[in-house]
């Protein structure tokens, strides 16, 4: 059914895992043609091998989404039918710095791509935009948020993706485009970039370095380790309503402080004592809360439990004591990742980005 899937932002966390889901864990038959900028996010060794192994189904461009002639030549040559949107400025304190690129990437982009299948709307069998949870705002102490929770964004980064989402409806309402969104809650494991809570604080861990807690550590998260989400965005695709929002979630709500003890505990436990036999907690810094910073998220995905069968396989215990060993044991990519060699790789082979796919 999807013969030629365009996956934009293929070489960041969540887009790696997916191509990684689609080619290696699922029947999926078809071509994936993956478009990314190779921004800072953005990482071709989060794919290592795809490519040699799957050299007639895997075919990359280096390319912005936001170029209207590179993204139209990627369309009719490749004779794209289907789109799995993940290409997004996707952290939130970079946003409160500079929206610039969030305002760039995350709407016009998403815009660019939408009139892109617009455009070739007979052959276009699905738009899957993968979204967040951050887009409804913030739970006080109780509740849980559902596809009719009202959005109402907090940061440039939720009010970009907001922006996006709602974009992407109306392109179904207006247009008819066949389009399904998902919307979920923070994802945690391999490839994610060490910008980003969990793998922050595991490679601070293991370096002995200070562990930022922003406040008091008291925000609380619904964590989903990023296999679920990736079998969450195939089940959509495969069964989702056209014109559907379906929210994804972890039922794994915890402080931000319970996640930061819970790393220094497992690592505590398997890694050689700190100077002076310290617990790794000592490392726990609380430094200042992030402007607008959300108090709570937790997902109602009882529509996705009810129409397509999905749960989360992994706990929040498992999935975190998996994900740790994995940066563990990926000490090539973490060294590439942390001196920044993996820029200096792409530079090589790419130089700098024209634009042209
Ligand atoms: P990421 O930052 O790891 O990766 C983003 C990728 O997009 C990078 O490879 C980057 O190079 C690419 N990109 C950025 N701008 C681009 C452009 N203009 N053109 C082409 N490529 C571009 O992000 P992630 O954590 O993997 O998130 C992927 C998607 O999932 C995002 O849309 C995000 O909003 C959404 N999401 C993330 C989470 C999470 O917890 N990480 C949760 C829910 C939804
Ligand atoms: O909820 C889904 C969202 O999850 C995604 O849409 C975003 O793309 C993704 O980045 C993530 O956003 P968060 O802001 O929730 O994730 P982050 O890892 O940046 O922060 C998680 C929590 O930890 C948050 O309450 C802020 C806090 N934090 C974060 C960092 C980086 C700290 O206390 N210290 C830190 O150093």
């Amino acid at each position: 059914m999807f013969n030629n899937l365009l996956v934009t932002g293929g070489c960041g966390f969540i887009g790696a895992n997916f191509i990684r889901h689609m080619l290696y864990d699922s029947d999926f038959k078809g071509r994936i043609i993956n478009v990314d900028k190779l921004t800072y996010a953005g990482n071709p060794e989060n794919l290592t091998g795809v490519a040699e192994e799957f050299d007639k189904r895997y075919l990359f461009f280096r390319a912005d989404i936001c170029d209207a002639q590179a993204m139209a030549k990627i369309f009719d040559d490749c004779r794209i039918d289907s789109v799995c949107h993940f290409a997004a400025e996707s952290h939130v304190d970079r946003s409160i710095a500079a929206p610039d690129a969030f305002i760039q990437t995350n709407i016009f982009g998403t815009w660019q791509l939408l009139e892109q299948a617009r455009l070739r709307m007979d052959q276009m069998v699905l738009f899957h935009h993968v979204s967040t949870d951050e887009v409804y705002g913030s739970l006080g102490e109780t509740g849980l948020f559902t596809e009719h929770t009202r959005y109402d964004p907090s940061s440039p980064y939720s009010a970009s993706k907001a922006s996006a989402d709602h974009l992407v409806s109306a392109y179904f309402r207006t247009y008819g485009l066949p389009v399904t969104i998902s919307n979920c809650s923070n994802n945690y494991g391999p490839y994610q970039f060490p910008e980003k809570l969990i793998p922050l604080m595991i490679l601070n861990a293991i370096t002995g370095d200070p562990l930022p807690v922003y406040g008091r550590g008291t925000n609380v998260r619904d964590w989903l380790h990023v296999t679920d989400h990736c079998r969450a965005i195939r089940e959509i695709m495969l069964g989702g309503r056209r014109g559907q929002t379906y929210n994804v979630g972890g039922n794994s709500e915890k402080t931000n402080m319970e996640v930061v003890t819970r790393i220094c505990k497992i690592m505590d436990d398997s890694l050689p004592a700190l100077e002076d036999r310290k617990p790794r907690t000592d490392l726990i810094t609380y430094v200042a809360d992030r402007p607008g910073h959300d108090l709570r998220y937790a997902m109602d995905f009882s529509r996705l439990r009810e129409e397509m069968g999905w749960e989360p396989v992994e706990t929040f215990e498992t999935g975190l004591e998996k994900t740790i060993q994995w940066y563990m044991d990926n000490h090539k990519w973490v060294d590439r990742v942390k001196s920044g060699q993996y820029r200096q790789w792409i530079k090589s082979h790419y130089g700098s980005l024209t634009g042209r796919a």
